[in-house]
Parts: C-alpha cells; structure tokens; sequence
C-alpha cells in the first residue's frame, strides 16, 4: 500500500518498454507521477491501474508527441501550470531506425529521432535542472545505451543519439558535482521491448539476446536511487561489453556490431570458423582479467581473499559471455581480429608481470 512521499517523478515514454517498468518502480515507492507519451490513452489505463495497485495519489497524463518543436516547453508549461514540483525527471522516451544509414533510411524519420532521442532530452533537463538546482535538490535519469559506446553500422544515426546523451550525462555530472542534484545514465544492452519492431530491426541477431525490461528499469532505478554517475544492467557479460568497447579498437567493435545488426542466418547459411571466434573471446578474456588484476592489486588481503573467490565463480560467467561472443564474429573481422590478438598477447605480458609483482 501506497505511504506517499509527497514527491513527483516525471516519466517520457512511461506507455510502454522501460519507461513503463520504470513509472511501476515509482508508484510501488509512493511517488505521485507525471506520465508523458503519445498514447494518452494507454497512460490513461496505467493511470488506473497504479492507482488501484499501488495508491498513488495524483496521476497527471500529458499526451504529447516529444518529437515536435518545443515539446518539452510544452511539457514543462503544462506542469507549471498545474502547480507539480518535479523532484525526479526520467529522460526516456526514444525510437531507435534501422537501416544503411546513405540508400535505406528515410530522412524525415531521421530527423524526428534525432529531435526525440536529442533536442527533447536536452530541453526537458535544461528547463527542469534549472529549478531542480533552485532548491538544490532532484534526480535525473537518461536513457543511453550500450549502443552510447559502441559504433553501430545500421543503426548509425541512433547510437549517435544515443552517444550523444551518454557524453551529456557525463559532463553534467561534472558540473553539478557541489550540488545535490544527481544525474544517473541507464546503458541497457538490448531489450525485449517493442523497440526493435518499430525500429524496423526485429528479424537481426541481436534480437537474440534480449534482456528482461524489469530487470534494466530496477537497475536503473536503484542507481538513480542512490546518485551514480551509471548503470550497465545485466551482470558480468555486459560489463565485459562495456570494458570491451573502451579498449578495442573502433573498426572492430564497428564490424562486430555490423554483424549483430545483420539479418538472421538462413539454417544453411555458414557459421564463424571456432579458431575466430575462440581469439575474439580470448581478447575479452584478456580485458576481463586487466579488470580483475587491477582490482585485486588495490584491495586488502581480506578482500583478495574473497576476490580470488569471486574470480573462480566468474568463470561460469566468463564462458557464457565467451560462447555469446562465437555468435557475433563474422569473415569481416579477420583483418581487425589479427590486431587485436597481437595487442591482446602484448597485454597478457604486462598482466602477468602485474601479477608477478602482486605474488611478490
Ligand atoms: N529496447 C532496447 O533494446 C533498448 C536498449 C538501450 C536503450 N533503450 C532506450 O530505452 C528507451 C525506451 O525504449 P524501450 O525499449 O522501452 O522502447 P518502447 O517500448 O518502444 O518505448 C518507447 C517509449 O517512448 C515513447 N515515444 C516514442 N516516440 C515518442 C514521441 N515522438 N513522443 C513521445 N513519446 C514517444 C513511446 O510512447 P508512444 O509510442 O505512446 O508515444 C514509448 O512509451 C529509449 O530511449 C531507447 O532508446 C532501449
């Protein structure tokens, strides 16, 4: 039952996917809430339903397309309007466009994402940061991606959306870092959501793999919650993408993510040679234990005792990821591959020499 904090979040995208997962979290907590999206008729429904769940006291439905000149003006003038004190802003509304970025994809879409997954996330926090840092307390919450760091042949235009707000995030953290305002960037690896139907990319690989929507919106609310600067949900795997992307080389990470946004195989069509896909994912490996090293060398011998624990049990975890990675090798990336071995074994040298001066 619904205690009420008294306190309001606002949530872009709250009809469906994420966004919705995330309106979920706020009323279970008490929060009153400001629901925005096209569907006013599903937020309406979901109004419902919260209130009858959960107690929430005040519901406030704002059917807007963001994707339109000073929708978030709009957006903020209706709030102001009706009095509501916006303590939590969640920036997640956004379409995702699939296709070769010069011969498929139409421009106009185009243009409408980049205002949706941009320009509408940049004014909602610039008019709600601004009263945020007046009382000298909020929260903000924005949608990136793992896309936010990785190139994305077929997706181009969207993860440059979506590094875009990543690279916003990080900075206004810095600049609000004396305040009491935090701002937190949720980086979902891909989520079984209704994205990648209106993306026009459902029949791709990476449709595979997706993650529960329930458990990105808890990871991002509990790192909302308590003030981080981000959040990768999903465990080792996709923190090894994450560690993976900031080391290895642009071309190939571009010509792997080319192969995780290509069509599905037909059954006859061929598989990645194992020899490939085993260096790809001994490069992970390599990153994954710098990672480890790293951590190991910097605690206390209490804690490398439960860290040696934990890098054994990470083993379960680390052959999952492996065996995830055969999926996403393909011919193209053969070239690239061969680099990245040899930087790879070059790595394996110093790691062992860190771990020489750990054992000493
Ligand atoms: N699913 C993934 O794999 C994934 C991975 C990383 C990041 N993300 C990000 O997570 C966020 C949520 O996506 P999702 O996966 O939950 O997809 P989703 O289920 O399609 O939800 C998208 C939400 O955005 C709203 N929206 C779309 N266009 C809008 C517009 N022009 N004006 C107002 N609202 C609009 C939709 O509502 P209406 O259609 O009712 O307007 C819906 O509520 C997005 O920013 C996406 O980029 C998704």
């Amino acid at each position: 039952m619904n205690t009420g904090t008294g306190k309001t979040a606002l949530i872009t995208g709250a009809s469906s996917g994420i966004g919705q997962e995330l309106a979920k979290l706020f009323a279970q907590d008490g929060y009153n809430l400001v629901l925005v999206a096209r569907s006013d008729d599903k937020l309406d429904r979901l109004a419902e339903v919260f209130k009858s769940n959960y107690g929430t006291q005040e519901i406030t439905v704002i059917g807007k397309d963001l994707a339109t000149e000073d929708a978030a003006q709009d957006v903020y003038n209706q709030v102001k309007a009706k009095d509501i004190t916006v303590d939590v802003l969640v920036n997640d509304a956004g379409v995702g466009l699939y296709g070769l970025f010069a011969t498929d994809t139409d421009w106009e879409r185009e243009k409408a994402m980049i205002h949706l997954n941009v320009l509408t996330v940049t004014q909602m926090t610039k008019l709600f940061l601004y009263d945020m840092l007046a009382r000298n307390e909020g929260k903000i919450l924005n949608l990136a991606s793992l896309l936010s760091i990785t190139p994305t042949p077929l997706m181009a235009v969207y993860a440059g959306t979506k590094a875009y707000v990543y690279n916003f995030t990080q900075s206004l953290i810095n600049e609000l870092k004396d305040t009491n305002v935090t701002i937190t960037a949720l980086l979902p690896n891909a989520t079984d959501t209704d994205f990648f139907n209106k993306a026009g990319a459902e029949n791709t690989k990476v449709t595979d793999e997706v993650q529960d929507p329930v458990m990105v919106a808890k990871a991002g609310y509990d790192a909302l919650m308590a003030g981080k600067s981000k959040v990768v949900p999903g465990g080792f795997k996709n923190k090894s993408y994450e560690v993976l992307s900031y080391v290895a080389p642009q071309e190939t990470l571009a010509a792997v993510m080319r192969d995780k946004m290509s069509q599905k195989p037909e059954p006859e069509e061929k598989e990645p040679t194992i020899s490939l896909a085993w260096g790809i994912g001994f490069g992970i490996a390599v990153i994954a234990g710098i990672a480890l090293t790293i951590g190991y060398k910097n605690t206390s011998d209490f804690q490398k005792a439960k860290y040696r624990y934990k890098v054994k049990s990470a083993g379960n975890s680390l052959s999952d990821t492996l065996s995830s990675v055969l999926d996403t090798v393909v011919e193209t990336v053969v070239d690239a591959y061969q680099n990245t071995k040899a930087k790879a074994e070059q790595i394996v040298a110093k790691t062992e020499d860190v771990e020489e001066e750990i054992a000493a």
